[in-house]
């Protein structure tokens, strides 16, 4: 019986996509626009209840689309992209190790990739902003990756007006230009604030587009990565001075960075509304890993009450910031608390432009969920591999409720609390509810009629998305020691009560799944730092692919 109605339940759900996926022509496909946070902390926007920083936009689509609050990323900017592009777990790539740094002998293995899949059913595909997956040869960057275009940069950073990398490699500091379209330098660009820069270019690819096709467009954004050493905070002196009330001068200036995120998103859902192209259009916006309050690249971002930074396993490094919206969604202002991986990206969202996810590698790690975004169904994601480092043997599994760690990153240095810390003495302003409302986003959600909320709607769905500590008994476990740390995390978001020796059964079992993942690792890449022939005084200056191409065919003109 059991049996009988789950078919009849696959097989409902199956003609409800057959029907909506009939006659599908390419300009019915959803235009999909993908926006990447860089470094973004858990409680640096609205709508998980920090006061600090008001992002109305982004609350605003949050609030009327879907808050993906359990959606899981690697702890690390370069292990986060590939598992985003090629829909695998990142150890299943050798990706499972530390970002890539500049000059440095290593690329994105040649699978097929996410936007390619776009392009072969007709999308225009552009990336603006930040690569990451290696340059050091023209056919490991975005144009020859599957983008059609390319407006951003290579490397990890830049600073955010003049758009230099500087590396310290043999106690020498090696500085290079990284601003390119399509492969050529843009000195012309610079002056102009990045986050500012790559939204106005994302407006221009939109209000330019050919709509008789559909476009994917990723925009990964610099912000609000640190930049140089000396300056690692940057934003427009106007945007730093609406923020008088934030007392620490870089979690002030930090706080204007995150104001101009919001406001590219502002911009671009205007764009797409005034290009008649929103009706039909997925906007998903995440960070790419939790934020660095201290360390190295700190930004002085907070995942409070989170446990942990970018570059640990623990829910502040890889719980990040996650909705989507879209008017192709049919249960939506919710918060939704089903686990979701970065890979499953992939096949969701090449479900949502009508593919045939029967067409894709059948070794793909990512789960595709588009159905029960868009009804509400449950969600056949149960277990997510967080990842494993063969190198410092820190690992981890979520499991239904439960959550594996085992070892640690860093020596177990940023195993602790942080986002307090820039929090402290700060007043806060009392949380605006109109300033949603009449947001540029607000106000085009509402203009266009998507059913949007009222203010006191907002509040209810703020209260369900921001994350209570409740571990009543505090049973700490430091995996620096060699422990091994089992979390109950709905019921212990913050990570304080390990519960390893009351479940030895479950430790037991998620040990057991975790060597069974270990079989299918691939080692991580190795590749050294090549500065001798990457040095960019050879290429004018800029940090530049310095390898030659086993195929002629890849060199750019
Ligand atoms: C961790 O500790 C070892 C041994 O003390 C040291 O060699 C290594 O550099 C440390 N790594 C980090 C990331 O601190
Ligand atoms: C809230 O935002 C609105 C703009 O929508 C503004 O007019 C109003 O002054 C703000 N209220 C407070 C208390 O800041």
């Amino acid at each position: 019986m059991i049996i009988m109605e789950s078919w009849f339940f696959v097989f409902g759900v199956s003609l409800i996509l057959t029907l909506s996926v009939q006659g599908t022509h390419a300009a019915d496909q959803p235009n999909i626009v993908f926006i990447i946070a860089d470094d973004l902390g858990w409680n640096d926007v609205g709508f998980h209840g920090s006061n600090q920083i008001p992002t109305p936009n982004i609350d605003a689509l949050a609030y009327n689309g879907i808050i993906l609050n359990s959606h899981y990323v690697q702890s690390y900017s370069t292990p986060t992209r590939a598992a985003l592009l090629s829909g695998i777990y990142p150890m299943k790539l050798g990706m499972q190790g530390p970002s890539f740094l500049a000059a440095e002998k290593k690329a994105m293995p040649p699978h097929k990739l996410l936007p390619e899949y776009f392009k072969e059913m007709g999308y225009e595909t552009h990336l603006v902003g930040k690569w990451h997956l290696g340059y050091s040869r023209w056919n490991e960057t975005p144009t020859f990756r599957g983008f059609d275009h390319h407006f951003g940069f290579y490397n990890s950073f830049c600073s955010y007006y003049d758009y230099l990398s500087t590396w310290r490699y043999n106690d020498h500091d090696y500085t290079g230009f990284e601003l390119r379209k399509d492969g050529q330098p843009v000195f012309e660009e610079t002056g102009k604030y990045a986050t500012d820069l790559f939204t106005d270019h994302t407006v221009n690819v939109i209000t330019e587009h050919d709509t008789t096709k559909s476009l994917f467009l990723m925009l990964s954004h610099l912000g609000v990565h640190a930049a140089n050493k000396g300056k690692p905070l940057e934003a427009p002196q106007e945007t730093i001075n609406n923020f008088k009330h934030v007392v620490d001068a870089n979690r002030r200036t930090y706080a204007a960075m995150v104001a101009k995120l919001d406001e590219s998103l502002g911009s671009i859902v205007e764009a797409l509304d005034q290009k008649s192209m929103l009706s039909n259009s997925i906007i998903v916006f995440i960070s790419d890993n939790g934020a660095p309050t201290i360390g190295s690249f700190k930004n002085w971002g907070s995942n409070f009450p989170l446990r942990g930074l970018k570059d640990t396993l623990f829910e502040g490094g890889v719980r990040s910031v996650a909705f989507i919206w879209s008017p192709l969604l049919v249960q939506t202002s919710r918060v939704s608390t089903d686990l979701m991986h970065i890979t499953d990206w992939f096949p969701t969202l090449y479900t949502a432009a009508g593919g045939d996810i029967d067409a894709l590698d059948p070794e793909l790690d990512g789960i595709d969920v588009w159905s029960s975004l868009v009804y509400d169904l449950p969600s056949p994601r149960n277990d997510i591999l967080i990842n494993i480092d063969e190198k410092t043997r820190n690992a981890g599994l979520r499991f239904y409720n439960w959550k594996l760690i085992v070892g640690t990153s860093q020596n177990g240095t940023y195993n602790d609390y942080y986002g307090h810390i820039v929090m402290e003495n700060i007043e806060d302003v009392p949380y605006n509810t109109s300033a949603i409302y009449d947001s540029i986003a607000g106000r085009v959600i509402r203009k266009t009629n998507y059913s949007p909320l009222t203010e006191v709607e907002y509040q209810s769905l703020r209260y369900q998305a921001t994350v209570k500590c409740t571990a009543v008994k505090k049973n700490e476990c430091d995996p620096a020691t060699g422990a091994v740390c089992l979390y109950d995390i709905p019921s212990d978001p913050c990570e304080e009560n390990d519960l390893a020796k009351f479940f030895p059964s479950v430790v037991r079992r998620m040990k057991r799944a975790l060597v069974d993942y270990r079989k299918g690792l691939i080692p991580q890449i190795e590749g050294e730092i090549d500065i001798e022939s990457d040095d960019p005084k050879l290429f004018k200056y800029t940090w530049s692919p310095w390898l030659e191409c086993a195929d002629s065919s890849c060199q750019i003109a």
